[in-house]
């Protein structure tokens, strides 16, 4: 399987015009930007309400930006856009960039409530604290592990055949195995994120077994 991926993404940095902007956008401008720092309302506030909502109101919204993002960082890393201007200056464009390459994330969520900040077995607690800071910078749409996005809650239910063996032995289902595999683990010893701990795992099991709430 591991073997089957690798060279599903090699055939596609092989497969030129489409993922050529892509290649030329560095993914982990991390260090600069870490990503639970990230948020809708950090570049709003720095880029989108200051050079874009005149023109395009829609982008006030998280869901609108976050479903053209792709898009935006395009148009905005070629100076296309904002339109009529010389362009957005580079610490701009990098702080669009990383957040843009973490899956757009709305971020921010951490509350003053401890309660809101224990993690709970659904997919609110878990997507805001373990897929989004541990996972999600590569598994989005535009990613480097694009073939399984795990930024959106009904991503993860199509998938969930594959991923969970259908619910039936959670303990040996796939997702687990990944997560805490010793020797290759998810997220990569290679990549800047630590690896899942074992609380981290135990509430995925939990949320598995009751129905992904
Ligand atoms: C002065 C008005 C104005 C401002 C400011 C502006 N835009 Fe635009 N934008 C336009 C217009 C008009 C178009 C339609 C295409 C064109 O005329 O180039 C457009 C098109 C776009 C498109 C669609 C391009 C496509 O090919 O589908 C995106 C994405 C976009 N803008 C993003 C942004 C972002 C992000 C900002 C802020 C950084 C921004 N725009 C600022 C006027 C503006
Ligand atoms: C630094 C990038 C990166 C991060 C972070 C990351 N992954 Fe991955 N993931 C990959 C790549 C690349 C592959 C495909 C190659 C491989 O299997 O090693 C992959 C594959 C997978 C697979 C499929 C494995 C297979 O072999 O089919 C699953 C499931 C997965 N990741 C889950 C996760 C989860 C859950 C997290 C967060 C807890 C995570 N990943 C974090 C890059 C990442």
């Amino acid at each position: 399987m591991k073997h089957l991926y690798l060279i599903f993404i090699l055939l596609q940095i092989g497969c030129g015009n489409k993922t050529e902007l892509k290649e030329e956008i560095p993914k982990f401008a991390l260090n600069r930007f870490p990503i639970e720092e990230l948020s809708f309302d950090k570049v709003s506030a720095s880029i989108f309400e200051k050079s874009c909502t005149q023109c395009h109101p829609g982008y006030s919204d998280y869901q609108t930006v976050k479903k053209d993002a792709q898009k935006i960082l395009e148009q905005v890393l070629t100076d296309r856009m904002p339109k009529n201007s010389p362009g957005l200056d580079e610490d701009l464009k990098s702080l669009l960039n990383a957040w843009v390459s973490a899956g757009a994330p709305l971020g921010g969520g951490d509350t003053d409530n401890e309660e809101d900040n224990e993690l709970k077995p659904t997919w609110d607690s878990l997507s805001r604290k373990v897929f989004f800071p541990k996972c999600v910078s590569c598994h989005n749409a535009n990613g480097q592990a694009n073939f399984l996005e795990l930024d959106d809650r009904q991503d993860f239910f199509d998938n969930r055949d594959y991923l969970l063996n259908n619910f039936e032995d959670v303990e040996n289902s796939y997702l687990i195995e990944v997560i805490s595999d010793p020797d290759e683990p998810m997220p990569p010893f290679w990549s800047p994120f630590t690896q899942l701990n074992e609380t981290e795992i135990a509430t995925i099991k939990e949320w598995i077994e009751k129905g992904l709430p």
